[in-house]
This record gives structure tokens, C-alpha cells and sequence, in this order.
């Protein structure tokens, strides 16, 4: 399992290594992580979420790596890896796609990741709470 990770890890990172160009991703983007099983993707817990810790989660304390290395600082999909790859990282900023992702779709997806992406759980390094911080974040900074 660990092994796994670390050789996902050094993948990703020597795609970055080729890739050159960098810039947001596509808008309307397509999507390849599916809709959140049962209610959850119509949960909603941001009322009460704290979007300064989920800024501090997607800027730097993510593990195993921070959240804007592929969906970017801007939200746009255009972090350093993202370039790297297919499907491209969620471009947050981009409304006519994000239409279609609910706060409790993002959660779900946040803490089980999207299975045949890049995008890894993070259910076990982040508590309910701080996944809803960061939904929270997001979605107050980026998506319209
Ligand atoms: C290694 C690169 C990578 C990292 C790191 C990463 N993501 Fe992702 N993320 C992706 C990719 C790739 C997808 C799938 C795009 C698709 O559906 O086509 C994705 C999808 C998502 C979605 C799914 C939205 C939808 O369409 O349903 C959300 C929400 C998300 N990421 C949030 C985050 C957050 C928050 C973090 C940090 C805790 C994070 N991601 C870290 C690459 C990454």
C-alpha cells in the first residue's frame, strides 16, 4: 500500500517532469469522477465551517501533498502536476462545470477520492470537519 503510493508519487512527478506548458484547464471541463452514492452529495455542513483552516489545507497542509499542487492557487486546475494529468485536476473557477458539483458531492469526493484519477482520498489525514472547511473554502473563493 505504501509502496503503491510512493510509486504514484514519483509517476506523478516525473510527468511533471515532461510536461512543459502550464495554465488553467479547460472550461466547460469534462468530468470523470462519478456522483456521490445516496444523500450525500445534497449534505451541506458549510453553515458552520471554518474557510480560513481550509485555505491553510488547500494551500499547504494536505497530505501527501497540498490540494493547489494540482487543482492550482488560483483554483483553476492549473497547479504544477495538473498539466500532468488525464483527466486534468477540477477547475473550480470554472462555473459552467462546477453547476453540476454540490458542496456534499466535494466532501464525499474530498475524503473517499475519485476512482481512475489522480485525486486520492483523503478521509484518513483529514477529519469531517476540515474536509468541510476546505469544501467551504473553495466554494466561497472560486466557484460562482
Ligand atoms: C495529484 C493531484 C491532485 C491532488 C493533490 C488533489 N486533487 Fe482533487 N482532483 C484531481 C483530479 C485528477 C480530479 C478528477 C477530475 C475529473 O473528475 O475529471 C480531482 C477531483 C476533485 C474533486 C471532484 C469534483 C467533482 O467533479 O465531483 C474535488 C472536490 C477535489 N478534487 C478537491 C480536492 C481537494 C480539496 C484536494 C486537497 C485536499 C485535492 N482535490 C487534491 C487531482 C488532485
Amino acid at each position: 500500500m505504501k509502496k503503491a503510493l510512493i510509486l504514484s508519487v514519483m509517476v506523478i512527478f516525473s510527468l511533471f517532469a515532461v510536461s512543459s506548458a502550464f495554465g488553467a484547464a479547460k472550461c466547460p471541463q469534462p468530468r470523470k469522477t462519478k456522483t456521490a452514492p445516496g444523500g450525500i452529495a445534497k449534505k451541506d455542513m458549510t453553515a458552520k465551517a471554518d474557510a480560513a483552516n481550509g485555505e491553510a489545507i488547500y494551500m499547504k497542509k494536505a497530505k501527501p501533498m497540498a490540494c493547489k499542487m494540482c487543482h492550482g492557487a488560483k483554483g483553476d486546475g492549473g497547479g504544477k502536476l495538473g498539466k500532468a494529468l488525464k483527466p486534468a485536476p477540477r477547475n473550480f473557477a470554472c462555473a459552467a462545470t462546477m453547476k453540476k458539483v454540490s458542496a456534499g458531492q466535494m466532501f464525499y469526493i474530498i475524503k473517499n477520492g475519485s476512482k481512475g484519477t489522480g485525486m486520492v482520498a483523503h478521509g484518513k489525514t483529514l477529519k469531517d470537519e476540515g474536509i468541510w472547511d476546505v469544501v467551504k473554502y473553495i466554494r466561497s473563493t472560486w466557484v460562482k
